[in-house]
């Protein structure tokens, strides 16, 4: 008999009929009760052996952690806290394990750190909290899809593999399959890339930006949705060196349609999590209140997660020109009393995570998009103000995270455009072919990038981005 998912058996009305699941035990308890969990939902089934069905050597390898099948009869449960369970008929060990070693790293009475687990990232997905978090991600990746699809966006898988480094913030890793111990050198002495395997230099993209472009002039709308990679040596709980965004370009668009673009779709996806991942989020949102007890008063979470989410699908996010918001941070409390770590003294200042946070936690206590930031502290490609100094970019802000979205209006103009990387000494070889999209039927269009682990982490609240993704790679970290 083929076996059922624990989450349609919780769901399931076919009493007094044989049933089959299979999963892992969660507990055992007085020689009788299996709690056993498949992944399929945080649920676990209760599991009951009645009389002596089930022979002692078997009980004894029923250790927490095990895998086993489970052959019974689903009935109503005369205990509290389940509709229905299953009246054990037989039982097959597939796998032991040792519940002893096991509590030394995943299990124990007194629960495990986060950063405890991020050390057996391989087996943190058996706790309910990992459990948690990875199900609402992978329900979150289905939910993009499905919103750039019903929009009639076309999904391009832009390269991993590329020789333009697109942010031009010399952040990319190298690829080379050279022997690094007798690299090919040049007359000059300098590493002679024509060797190499591609025959020029190549890194890991840090965004597929400019390639959606290309894409965007002749499909109108695409997305990219995939892993970028950046050797930005920030120890940051916001930073990770390898992370999947999500990039949307659309051709004759400006950027107010980009930020209600960008405003639309956040709201859709979040709105998707609260549907569907109804389980998952409570559990979520009660493992964050009694972290919360912890805390001092003023360090707790003002709302419940879901109220959170809520509260963003119910308000506008608010639009702020960056001179605003520097006003703003000029005067505010923390610059006066000089608690920013980096103090805000004139308009050309790079916002830091501490200023967006002022913004969007203290001062405006809601999502905020920020635009029109100086040329000089944003990349190449971000289309030019009439005023000179500021550029078409705009940022959006999430309470608890900082920046969640980058983004811009592209500058379209070829000449605008190749002035501009003439400034930053960007050669004009190596962009041709992005280049060439201006020649050939140029026209006005935007996009942004979405950080995909800073949306699960301010979905599911948990507060370190190396906990939302299945294997966490930063620096000096890459095990597994
Ligand atoms: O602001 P960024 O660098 O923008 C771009 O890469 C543009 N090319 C996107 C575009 O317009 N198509 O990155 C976009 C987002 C950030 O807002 C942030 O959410 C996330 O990507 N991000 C990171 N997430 C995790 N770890 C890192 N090291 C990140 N760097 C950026
Ligand atoms: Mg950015």
């Amino acid at each position: 008999m083929k076996h059922t998912k624990i989450i349609e058996v919780l769901k399931s009305d076919k009493l007094a009929l044989p049933v089959v699941v299979k999963g892992w035990v969660r507990s055992f308890r007085n020689d009788r009760f299996i709690a056993l969990n498949d992944g399929s939902t945080i649920k676990n089934i209760q599991c009951v052996i009645e009389d002596d069905i089930v022979d002692q050597t078997t009980k004894n390898s029923i250790s927490i952690g095990a895998a086993i099948t489970v052959d019974g009869v689903l009935v109503e449960s005369q205990g509290k806290g389940q509709r229905v369970e299953i009246k054990i008929t037989g039982i097959n060990i597939e796998g032991n394990a040792d519940s002893e070693e096991l509590k030394l790293t995943i299990l124990s009475p007194k629960r495990h750190s986060l950063e405890k687990l991020r050390e057996q990232a391989h087996l943190r997905i058996r706790t309910n909290t990992f459990g948690a978090i990875m199900r609402v991600r992978s329900k979150l990746s289905f939910a993009i899809h499905e919103y750039f699809q019903k929009n009639d966006f076309y999904y391009v898988h832009t390269p991993v593999i590329t020789g333009s480094d697109a942010e031009g913030a010399g952040e990319a890793f190298k690829i080379t399959n050279m022997d690094l111990n007798d690299v090919p050198k040049d007359e000059n002495g300098e590493v002679d890339y024509s060797k190499d395997f591609f025959g020029r230099e190549t890194n890991l993209t840090v965004s597929g930006q400019l390639e959606a472009e290309t894409y965007a002039m002749g499909l109108g709308q695409v997305y990219t949705f995939g892993p970028t990679f950046r050797a930005e040596n920030s120890n940051t709980s916001r930073h990770l060196s390898e992370f999947w965004m999500i990039e949307p370009e659309v051709a004759f668009c400006d950027l107010d349609g980009n930020m209600d673009l960008a405003e639309d779709f956040i709201k859709y996806v979040i709105k998707y999590a609260l549907d569907n991942c109804q389980d998952d989020l409570e559990f979520l949102e009660n493992r964050l209140v009694q972290e919360d007890k912890q805390k001092p008063q003023a360090e707790r979470a003002e709302m419940l997660l879901r109220d959170k989410l809520k509260f963003v699908l119910e308000n506008n996010f608010k639009r702020v020109s960056y001179t605003e918001a520097i006003e703003i941070l000029k005067n505010s409390k923390p610059n006066k009393k000089k608690k920013f770590k980096y103090p805000i003294n004139e308009w050309g200042a790079d916002l830091q995570s501490e200023h967006e946070r002022f913004l969007v936690e203290k001062h405006f206590k809601c999502p905020v998009i920020l635009f029109d930031y100086p040329a000089k502290i944003k990349a190449f490609y971000m289309r030019l103000n009439e005023d000179g100094n500021t550029v078409r970019a705009m940022d959006i802000l999430f309470p608890g995270i900082g920046e969640i979205v980058g983004g811009s209006q592209r500058e379209e103009r070829l000449d605008v455009l190749q002035e501009k990387m003439k400034a930053l000494d960007i050669a004009e070889e190596d962009l041709w072919w992005y280049l060439d999209t201006r020649r050939f039927g140029t026209c006005a269009h935007s996009g942004f990038g979405l950080g995909f682990e800073r949306l699960v982490l301010f979905v599911t609240g948990m507060s370190n981005i190396r906990d939302v993704i299945p294997y966490p790679r930063t620096p000096l970290n890459a095990e597994f």
